[in-house]
C-alpha cells in the first residue's frame, strides 16, 4: 500500500500524534512511514503501532503524498532542509507539511522546504493524553482542503483553534507554557494540603481533581470564571477567606506577568 502519512522524528510530541491518528483511524499502519535517527526508537514504534520506520528523511519525503508531519527539535531544521535539498527532485506529489516546531516562523519552512504548502502549529504537551491545546496558523501556500486537513489531524489529539501567525508568541505564553503553570498550582496546592496536615497522596489528589473538576465544569457550563467564583464565595465564608490572601499575593498578576515573560521569550527566540 501507498505512504500518504510520513513523519519525521519519531520523539514525544511526534508519537502522541501518531498514535491518535492511528487510535482514530485517520491513518492505517500500512500507510505510515516514520524516519527516526535511533535504531531502538524505531523498533520500539515500529512493533508498538506496526508501522514502517527508517532512518532516511528523504525515504519519507519521497514516499508521503498526504502529510509530512515535521516533529523534530527546531535546531534540527538545516539538517532536514538539507535532505529536502537532495530528496525534491524526486517528488511526485506535494504533501502537506505540517511544522511543530516551537519558534520557526512559516516563511522559514516556506523558503527551505520549498514548494511545498505549509501550515504551522503549537501543540502542547496535554497532546500526549488527547488534550491538548492547539493553535493551528495557515501558509500562504495552504489551499483550504489542506487547511481543513491539518485541523482533523489535529484535532484527533485535542482542541484546535486558527490564529494567524503573529499570535504565536501569545499562545505559546498561554496554552504552550500553561501546562507548566498549572502544575505549579497543583503541587502548591497540594503543598497548601499537606501543610494543613493531609498525607501527600491525599492532597495531590485532591489538588489535581479540584483543577480537572474546575476546568471540565467551566468548559461544560460556558459560564465566566467570576461566576463560578462568585458561586462558591459564600459572606464571611473560608473561600473568600483564601480568594483574599491570593488577592494580597498578586495571583492574578503573577499569572498575567507569566504569560506575558513566555510570549517575549517566544519571540526573542524566534528572531
Ligand atoms: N514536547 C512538547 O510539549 C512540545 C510542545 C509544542 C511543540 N513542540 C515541538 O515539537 C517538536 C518535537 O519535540 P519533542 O518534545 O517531541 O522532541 P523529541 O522527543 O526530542 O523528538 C524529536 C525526535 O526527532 C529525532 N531526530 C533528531 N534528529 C533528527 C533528524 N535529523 N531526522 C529525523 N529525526 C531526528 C530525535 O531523535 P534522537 O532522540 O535520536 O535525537 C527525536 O526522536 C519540537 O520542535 C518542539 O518545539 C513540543
Amino acid at each position: 500500500m501507498s505512504i500518504r502519512f510520513g513523519m519525521i522524528g519519531g520523539g514525544v510530541m511526534g508519537e502522541a500524534i501518531l498514535s491518535r491518528l492511528i487510535k482514530e483511524k485517520m491513518y492505517s499502519p500500512e500507510t505510515v512511514l516514520v524516519s527516526e535517527p535511533s535504531s531502538d526508537r524505531r523498533e520500539e514504534l515500529a512493533q508498538r503501532y506496526q508501522i514502517e520506520v527508517t532512518d532516511s528523511n528523504r525515504k519519507v519525503m519521497q514516499s508521503a503524498s498526504e502529510v509530512l508531519l515535521l516533529a523534530v527539535k527546531p535546531q534540527v531544521l538545516p539538517r532536514i532542509e538539507a535532505d529536502w535539498d537532495g530528496a525534491k527532485e524526486n517528488i511526485e506529489h506535494l504533501p502537506l507539511l505540517i511544522s511543530i516546531l516551537a519558534g520557526i516562523p512559516i516563511l522559514r519552512l516556506e523558503a527551505g522546504l520549498d514548494p511545498l504548502p505549509v501550515v504551522r502549529v503549537m501543540p502542547n504537551t496535554n497532546a500526549t493524553v488527547g488534550a491538548s491545546m492547539s493553535a493551528i496558523a495557515p501558509g500562504s501556500r495552504l489551499r483550504t482542503e489542506q487547511l481543513t486537513l491539518a485541523k482533523t489531524i489535529l484535532s484527533t489529539i485535542g482542541q484546535v483553534v486558527e490564529v494567524s501567525e503573529s499570535a504565536m508568541d501569545a499562545v505559546t505564553g498561554v496554552s504552550g507554557s500553561g501546562p507548566a503553570y498549572v502544575a505549579l498550582l497543583i503541587e502548591s496546592l497540594a503543598d497548601g494540603g499537606v501543610s494543613a496536615g493531609l498525607p501527600r497522596s491525599i492532597a495531590q489528589q485532591l489538588a489535581i481533581q479540584t483543577v480537572l473538576g474546575t476546568a471540565t465544569l467551566l468548559q461544560e457550563e460556558q459560564i465566566h470564571p467570576a461566576q463560578l467564583k462568585d458561586r462558591v464565595t459564600s459572606p464571611g465564608g473560608t473561600t473568600i477567606a483564601g480568594v483574599a490572601e491570593l488577592e494580597a499575593s498578586g495571583f492574578r498578576s503573577a499569572i498575567i506577568k507569566a504569560v506575558q515573560a513566555a510570549q517575549a521569550r517566544s519571540a526573542e527566540l524566534g528572531h
